[in-house]
């Protein structure tokens, strides 16, 4: 556990949960730390803001006495128990888990769990649980991604167009599917279709259909991808890279709700709602008259803003292991947890890629790791390269950004490649950064 400060509804559990129990109560918006009772550090410094300890003594039965006073010596914090078949039979610990707000016997399921912690919370005059423990679609407990949550429950229901933006690996595509699930459209189709990744000359016949022989090679008719959704959430990614004549119609289908496929003069009454995301900044593409404004009103009209994930305080480690879980779910690799210094490493490095890279460096670690700790160096978070960019960029500062691009740059002699290798990120990332901060590289070289 780190010394990260705590709040909010917090569970500090002692002992080893199953992965199931860890992430249904991440799951349910409960912040939840793992503390490890065989290793004894400085880490109880931070808990007095948390809610609630859940002793975990279902595989310590045998000297769970002991164990059990040294806890509660350590912890000051109102607690639960959770305890093995045997654990209970021991009248020695019987009579010091009397004092425990709540008990809970054996592999209880997760509805008794969240029952059993919400009394204790009650008791303990914390916060309760919402209602609605859907709450949390995007795992994480930080202000920013609660926030997010709490947005995507308001958007979700509503049938106007909505506006994703946020950097690469943010989660803009998983918002799209967290709103569409959570719409009267759920049971209906959500079309994902990425506008870069469509040629040109092929994108209005994609979206909007055809008729056969409208053009050369349209042997059959087709029927677009709006029309393959009817009812159901078309969701248009890289929004920005749709060509001007797409735009028009699109802009046609968001004030009509009709569309004519090509070749067609019969307009066809369309049901879908549309999501939209953009990596890039549709504002400034409207300036340069790449992106239609009137469109960009039409679908600017709700907006979800992705954080980065440098701005998630605390989600770091709470993804990361969430990761980790998950890959050792599959391929059972020795790695369990992370070290102090790599808990260290990934809550200061600035992560351009997001949580796409955190996943990424986290599955990798897990492969490459010795140990039962994923080091820094398993992660490939080591003080070459935070000395440099890295820590600069963790301070999420604009300018600091930039100057540790231009830095970075320097050194690499404006190669991009050799830039995007030292801060491992793609070269695409670095062409990003250096629009985002208009770093001209054919006049800076
Ligand atoms: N809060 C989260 N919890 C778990 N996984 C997440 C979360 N946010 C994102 N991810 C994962 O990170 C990866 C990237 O997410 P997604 O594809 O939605 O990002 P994006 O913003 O669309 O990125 P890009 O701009 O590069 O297309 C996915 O594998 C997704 O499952
Ligand atoms: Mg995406």
């Amino acid at each position: 556990m780190s010394h990260h400060s705590v709040s909010g509804r917090c569970v500090v559990w002692i002992g080893r949960p199953s992965a199931e129990e860890h992430f249904g109560l991440i799951r349910a918006g409960w912040r939840t730390l793992v503390a490890d009772p065989g290793r004894d550090s400085g880490e109880t410094q931070g808990w007095s803001d948390a809610v609630l300890a859940l002793v975990d003594l279902r595989t310590h039965a045998i000297d769970a006495l002991t164990s059990l006073d040294q806890i509660l010596a350590a912890t000051p914090l109102p607690w639960i128990a959770m305890v093995g078949t045997r654990g209970r039979q021991d009248p020695l610990v019987a009579g010091r888990l009397a004092e425990a707000a709540e008990i809970i016997v054996g592999a209880a399921g997760m509805a008794a769990l969240h029952q059993a912690l919400a009394r204790a919370i009650g008791l303990a005059g914390a916060p309760t649980l919402p209602d609605d423990e859907r709450l949390a679609v995007m795992t994480g407990s930080s202000p920013a991604i609660q926030a997010l949550s709490r947005n995507i429950h308001k958007f979700a229901p509503v049938e106007l167009p909505l506006l994703i933006t946020g950097e690469t690996g943010t989660g803009k595509e998983m918002a799209a599917r967290a709103l569409h699930r959570l719409s009267r459209r759920r049971d209906k189709p959500f079309a994902a279709i990425n506008c870069g990744a469509l040629p040109a000359n092929l994108v209005q016949s994609e979206l909007f259909g055809h008729e056969r022989g409208s053009f050369t090679g349209a042997t059959s008719r087709r029927i677009g991808h709006f029309e393959s959704a009817d009812g159901g959430t078309v969701f248009l990614d890289e929004i920005g890279d749709l060509p001007l004549d797409a735009q028009t119609n699109l802009l046609r289908f968001l004030q009509e709700g009709t569309l004519e496929r090509i070749g067609s003069c019969q307009s066809l009454h369309v049901d879908v709602r549309v999501l939209a995301a953009t990596h890039v900044d549709l504002e400034k593409a409207v300036a340069q008259g790449r992106f239609r404004e009137d469109l960009f009103y039409r679908l600017n009209v709700l907006r979800l803003r992705m954080p980065p994930l440098r701005e998630r305080d605390g989600d770091i480690e709470l993804l990361a292991q969430q990761f980790l879980e998950t890959f050792r779910e599959s391929y059972g690799t020795r790695a369990r947890a992370f070290s102090t210094s790599a808990r260290r490493a990934m809550n200061t490095f600035s992560w351009p890629g997001n949580v796409r890279e955190l996943m990424n460096r986290v599955q990798r670690a897990a492969v490459v790791a010795d140990d039962a700790l994923i080091t820094p160096e398993d992660l490939e978070l080591t003080g070459d390269q935070r000395n440099g960019i890295n820590d600069s960029l963790g301070s999420a500062r604009i300018s600091a950004e930039r100057e540790a691009i231009m830095d970075c740059l320097r050194a690499s002699a404006f190669n991009v490649s050799e830039c995007a290798r030292r801060l491992r990120v793609s070269r695409v990332t670095v062409y990003r950064l250096c629009k985002k901060h208009q770093l001209a590289l054919d006049q800076l070289r």
